[in-house]
């Protein structure tokens, strides 16, 4: 992070523009979030549970530095962002300027240190990423729980971005409850991402979500039964008992996607080959492999499983599912905040 002079983020020393870089690595829920009961603060109907995974920084530095003149100045991965897609930084931007008292617009750079096609693709790095950076180049201190509360304003699964390992995000009621915290775990797990199709989501979650609560008849037997999953898979935890996590993490994301599905028009993010994937990895599990399958807003899958057998995993889901992209992806930290600008 370049240094923040006392004082600077506020206006008060014109010439010192205020700057810092920050890093975040994207999360994969075990329990999902799936809908909000209050749009304004990213409330959400439920608690969710998630698993940050190693080496999928994403890289964001913010400066306080008059933008291009009247707005703030984007570039993710090199390119400019979409008119929606600004329009997110910005709205975020404003909450920060907005507590801090920075008035100035910023340039924002970010870049994702997975490819987009690598299916891990998330606003959840993003915008942790640019919680971290635009707080601390706006001079606030923030701690752990206080930056995943702003996170949550950016994206909803950005919130347990922050920490590193097992998170667990606290629905809560208002925006002083509703935060992500660790959650102390001794199990030896990995996530086998299979990137089945590249294509980009033809419905955000944020719409699709908005939809599933206001048509699917099934959301509010989805928000009792993930209450109770949650449950079950912090029980699974505590005693280390995979498979019975496993099961549990399974359920939640077919119970999910079973919802939307339900919706009115039904949503539908998979492909044939998402369910050629999950019957391919219930005939690993048949032939004792421990594996079970999530899959979030999109075609792709992922694999929960034990760390140590991860790469066997790997090797036998390539076997089976030709024409994909099997990655291993162990747990790794939360958000960090880097010395140098954005590469
Ligand atoms: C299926 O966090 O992308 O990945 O809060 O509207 O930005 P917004 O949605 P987002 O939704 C993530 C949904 C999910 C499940 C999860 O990560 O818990």
């Amino acid at each position: 992070m370049t240094a923040v002079p006392p004082g600077a983020a506020a206006g008060s020393s014109p010439s010192a523009i205020a700057t810092a870089t920050a890093s975040a690595n994207t999360n994969i829920a075990l329990i999902k979030y799936w809908g909000k009961v209050d749009e304004a603060q990213a409330i959400p109907a439920t608690s969710s549970l998630s698993l940050t995974l190693g080496g999928t920084r994403t890289t964001t530095t913010v400066s306080f530095d008059g933008g291009d003149g009247a707005a703030d100045s984007v570039t993710i991965n090199g390119a400019s962002p979409s008119a929606v897609e600004l329009g997110r930084v910005t709205r975020f931007l404003d909450l920060v300027r907005a507590r801090s008292g920075v008035t100035a617009p910023a340039t924002i750079t970010s870049r994702a240190s997975v490819p987009l096609a690598a299916g891990l693709a998330s606003s959840a790095a993003g915008f942790a990423a640019l919680a971290a950076a635009a707080s601390r180049a706006a001079g606030m201190d923030l701690d752990g729980r206080e930056l995943s509360r702003l996170a949550r304003r950016g994206s909803g699964s950005a919130t347990r971005s922050v920490f590193g390992g097992l998170v667990l995000w606290n629905a809560g009621h208002d925006d002083a409850s509703s935060y992500a915290e660790p959650v102390a775990c001794e199990m030896d797990l990995a996530m086998v991402v299979v990137v089945l199709s590249q294509r980009y989501k033809p419905i955000s979650s944020t719409q699709a979500m908005r939809a599933t609560m206001s048509s699917s008849p099934l959301f509010p037997a989805w928000v009792e039964a993930s209450g109770r999953d949650l449950q079950v898979a912090l029980e699974a935890v505590r005693s280390g008992d995979l498979a019975r996590l496993g099961e549990i993490v399974e359920g939640n994301a077919l119970g999910m996607h079973a919802t939307m599905i339900a919706a009115r028009p039904g949503i539908i993010y998979w492909l044939p080959q998402t369910v050629a994937a999950l019957h391919a990895i219930r005939a690993m599990r048949e032939e004792g492999l421990p594996v079970w399958a999530t899959i979030d807003a999109g075609p792709n899958v992922k694999v929960l499983t034990e760390g140590a057998r991860a790469e066997e995993v790997a090797a036998a889901l390539r076997d089976r599912l030709t024409g994909t992209t099997v990655s291993v992806r162990r747990p790794g930290g939360g958000v960090r905040i880097e010395e140098g600008p954005c590469p």
